[in-house]
């Protein structure tokens, strides 16, 4: 396994969860994870040519559901640390010239040499330090062609202590504490910080779960 840095981060998956990782989400969500990520990714409005770079990119589960809305001009770039990850998206898309991988950490600085029309950061930027999370932000400013689009799909905006008790109980057992300060924040002002326009945002899931799109000024 990769050197976990963050040792509360819950995104750095071992990797029995890695392998695991898509199975266990059907599961906890009772069978709604996959429905949610079809309506998400139908919500990025790929065109046919977009070059995709997806950072923290799993098994390649978001990519296969891209790549249907890709032409044959379109590219996607998965990119990931785990081992137990790369094995499984390289499997996943053998057969798919348009989809790649890379292994890379993308909480430190790094250069594909190339820029994206779309990157997509999914449900990885609320495990890590803040300030981690600013040096996830700075690699996908790097990647994004002018006018290209952040896409951020992960929670959304709320309280804690607002929440119900139960989704409350569900959300601190099974998420980090880096996720409880992410949740607080106001991530379009952030955005803006970074020179990233944020656009209306997508709610999902009880408004849990939201898409963030911002554009590279
Ligand atoms: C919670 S999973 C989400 C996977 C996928 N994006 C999805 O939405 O299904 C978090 C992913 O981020 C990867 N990851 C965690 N820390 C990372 C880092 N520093 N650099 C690159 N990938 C990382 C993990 O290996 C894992 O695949």
């Amino acid at each position: 396994m990769a050197e976990k840095l963050y040792k509360e981060s819950k995104v750095e998956l071992s990797p029995l969860i890695a392998k695991h990782y898509d199975r266990i989400m059907n599961f906890i969500s009772l069978g709604k994870y996959e429905r949610f990520i079809q309506r998400a990714i139908a919500d990025m409005e790929i065109s046919e040519s977009d070059h995709i770079l997806d950072m923290g990119c799993g098994s390649g589960k978001n990519a296969a559901l891209m790549a249907a809305y890709l032409g044959e001009d379109g590219r996607i770039t998965g990119v990931d640390l785990s081992p137990v990850m790369e094995k499984q998206f390289k499997e996943k898309h053998a057969a798919d010239e348009r989809i790649n991988f890379t292994r890379q950490r993308v909480d430190k600085p790094f250069d594909l040499e190339k820029q994206y029309d779309k990157v997509l950061i999914s449900f990885v930027i609320h495990g890590f330090p803040h300030e981690v999370r600013e040096a996830i932000l700075k690699n996908a400013y790097h990647h994004l062609k002018p006018n290209g689009k952040l896409m951020i799909l992960d929670f959304a905006e709320f309280s804690l202590q607002e929440m119900p008790w139960h989704h409350r109980f569900i959300f601190t057992t099974v998420e980090c504490k880096y996720a409880f300060d992410y949740i607080e924040r106001d991530w379009k002002s952030i955005l803006q910080q970074f020179k990233l326009s944020p656009a209306p945002e997508k709610l999902y899931f009880r408004k849990y779960a939201r898409l963030l799109t911002a554009s590279k000024n």
